[in-house]
């Protein structure tokens, strides 16, 4: 055919090269929407699918129509260019159809759509003993977590049990947020002055699955692209045994070995207790991320692995893994100063531990 004749190899090469850009792209990374662990984001994601393929055969027609009349109606070399086709004006059976036909589809997609909408909203409402209640406070550019019934406080981690239905009543501190975990539910926008409500029920077996990742889905400047989370997924042991550490059992206790006794003083004397708290030990500033236990936690920031390299990386410069953000940087690299560092993150990562021997493997 004529067509494919004129498609020159310099125009196929340009899009043949855009194809390797869709490597980029994987069906089930960290923040993947496809391997959910909830129903209700499920059913979230059957309503994405049937939008998904209702819009994909509306483009299969469209560019089906589309290239049929582009290659059947081409202007051939010998045709006489003066020679006007016969002009036309409306069609009426096209025009009802075309009219009819999209109201059909947005019917198809509405309708489920308000029905889950419902649903979350009445369930919203429903609340039972059982629930797992957390007050989510979105802060430029970290994650308050407070449990009201347990009396627990933690920062960028969360916990809660599996079979369970969490439910989370967003508030920001400052500026809009928005609280998402791809593979539990879709996100919802932390408003300052507004309260927002959000659950859903991790499926029973997925502690199993972990980690699964949290991140702010609105921009709030600064370290935006860093203010992420964790969701720790527990089994119903393992969540007793985090809340009974939370509540007390394991606060009050220092170790006491020398290097811990060492990072203690130094997170007095640098200011560090000034702003984080550590309950049972030091009262900070309900405005900044709640450390208590933090050796059992499994990040540093919301974002890295938490190892004493990276608590110590974090502690020396905080720009370095999140760029942006408030924490300020208090040394000059004069002298002991790495000491000082290394025994509070030893301080640190004793908080909440059992064996100090165990810190590490506890993660
Ligand atoms: Cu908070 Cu983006």
């Amino acid at each position: 055919m004529k067509f494919f004749k004129r498609l020159s190899l310099a125009r196929i090469i340009p899009a043949i090269l855009f194809f390797p850009l869709l490597a980029g792209c994987t069906e089930l990374g960290p923040g993947t929407t496809f391997d959910v662990k909830t129903s209700i984001g499920r059913q979230q994601l059957d309503l994405f699918m049937l939008t998904f393929w209702l819009g994909l055969a509306v483009l299969i027609v469209v560019f089906a129509v589309f290239l049929f009349v582009i290659i059947k109606y081409r202007v051939s070399d010998d045709h006489d260019k003066s020679d006007i086709p016969a002009q036309t004006h409306g069609h009426t059976g096209l025009e009802i159809s075309w009219t009819i036909l999209p109201i059909i589809l947005v019917i198809i997609m509405v309708v489920p759509t308000v029905r889950l909408t419902l649903l979350q909203e009445a369930e919203s409402a429903r609340t039972s003993e059982n629930d797992i209640v957390v007050n989510v406070t979105g802060h430029q550019w970290w994650w308050k977590f407070e449990y009201p019934e347990l009396g627990i406080t933690t920062a960028n981690e969360l916990h809660i049990p599996e079979g369970k239905r969490a439910t989370f009543n967003l508030k920001s501190a400052d500026v809009l947020h928005s609280f998402w975990v791809p593979q539990m539910a879709g996100k919802k926008d932390l408003i300052p002055g507004q309260d927002n409500v959000l659950w859903f029920i991790p499926d029973e077996g997925s502690a199993q699955d972990e980690p699964y990742y949290g991140h702010c889905a609105e921009l709030c400047l600064g370290a935006h692209a860093y203010m992420r989370f964790r969701v720790k997924v527990d089994t119903a042991e393992e969540f007793d045994a985090w809340v009974n550490d939370m509540q007390g059992a394991s606060l009050q206790k220092v170790s006491a070995d020398p290097l811990v006794q060492k990072g203690r003083q130094a997170y007095v004397q640098k200011g560090c207790a000034g702003c984080h708290t550590v309950q049972g030990q030091h009262v900070g500033n309900a405005r900044y991320p709640d450390l208590t236990n933090y050796g059992q936690r499994s990040i540093v920031a919301g974002i890295e692995t938490n190892t004493p390299e990276n608590l110590a990386t974090w502690i020396r410069d905080p720009q370095i893994f999140k760029p942006g953000n408030y924490m300020p940087t208090l040394w000059s690299g004069a002298e002991g100063e790495e000491e000082q560092i290394e025994a509070i993150v030893a301080y640190l990562h004793s908080l909440g531990v059992e064996d100090l021997s165990q810190a590490s493997a506890q993660r």
